[in-house]
């Protein structure tokens, strides 16, 4: 689950850093490289077991983290977490709105309740978690959050009409938080990762009927003819995040290995 990583920066010392859904995949390795260029990490996580492992590896490390048990989608939860980390470290610095999910389910087969809580959980809990912090970023007039959106927020694909839509809509709420926030020094991105082969993205690759041949043809989607690591993702969110960004806002990092910036490597006529 840890990609290799030596930080080559401290550009997180002594700042104070949200990490919704580290408990796995991309957020595991996004905390892991916050801590590791000394930031101090809040893992705002719904499974308890998962959050408190990162936490524990981030300490071991050397890091620092705190674990709190969070719903993203539930205010109060998410306000009592944040009122945590503000007593234990006194301020927010940087969120990182990373948590979100969304098996793919044909709009023939889905529920209503399915759609509406893939869009609670992935849009509704960036406005959750963006308030609940907003007023700390707004009276020291600088704050950075960086949303988790997808290529498939413009790109579609079988099966995530309800997650294209979310992820969509929050690069529309991003821009529009950035516009709000700037007055206050607010700083909001968003990035669009391609497929980051998590464990959980191994899992469905794992359930094909062909897991190999679904594997190799995902891969090659990218002209890179890879898969993205989570480290991949984790990179773009702490160059957002950083003050190496200062004068970012409003713009929508895609990190798909060139996925969706022309045509697939076969269509080369040099092939
Ligand atoms: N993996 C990809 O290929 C990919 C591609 C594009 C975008 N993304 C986006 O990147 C983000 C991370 O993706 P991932 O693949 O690492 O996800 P993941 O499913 O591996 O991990 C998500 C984490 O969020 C936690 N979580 C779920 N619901 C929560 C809630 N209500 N409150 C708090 N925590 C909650 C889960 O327990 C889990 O630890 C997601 O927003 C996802 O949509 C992923």
């Amino acid at each position: 689950m840890t990609d290799a990583y030596t930080p080559t920066a401290s550009r997180f010392t002594d700042k104070v850093v949200i990490v919704t859904g580290a408990g796995a995949g991309i957020g595991w390795e996004t905390a892991r490289r916050f801590a590791a260029e000394g930031g101090k990490v809040a893992v705002f996580e719904l499974d308890e077991a998962a959050g408190t492992s990162i936490a524990e590896t981030i300490i071991s490390d050397g890091g620092e983290a705190i674990a709190l048990t969070v719903d993203v989608t539930d205010e109060e939860s998410v306000a009592a977490a944040v009122a945590t980390v503000v007593d234990t470290w006194g301020t927010v610095d940087v969120l990182v709105n990373n948590a979100g999910h969304g098996d793919p389910i044909y709009v023939s087969d889905m529920k209503v309740a399915e759609w509406n809580h893939l869009l609670t959980l992935n849009l509704g809990s960036i406005f959750v978690v963006s308030k609940a912090v907003w007023p700390i970023f707004a009276e020291k007039k600088k704050g950075a959050i960086v949303n988790a959106s997808s290529i498939t927020g413009s790109m579609a694909m079988f099966g995530l009409a309800a997650y294209g839509a979310s992820k969509a809509g929050i690069a529309t709420a991003t821009r529009v938080m950035a516009i709000e926030g700037g007055k206050d020094g607010i700083r909001v991105n968003a990035i669009s990762p391609g497929y980051i082969l998590t464990p959980g993205f191994q899992e469905y690759i794992d359930i094909q009927d062909d897991p190999q041949a679904f594997h190799d043809s995902m891969a090659l989607q990218s002209t890179l003819g890879r898969f993205g690591s989570p480290g991949d993702v984790a990179e773009g969110y702490l160059y957002l995040a950083s003050d190496a960004a200062g004068w970012v806002t409003g713009t929508n990092l895609v990190v798909d290995g060139g996925i969706t910036a022309g045509q697939l490597p076969d269509a080369d006529p040099r092939n």
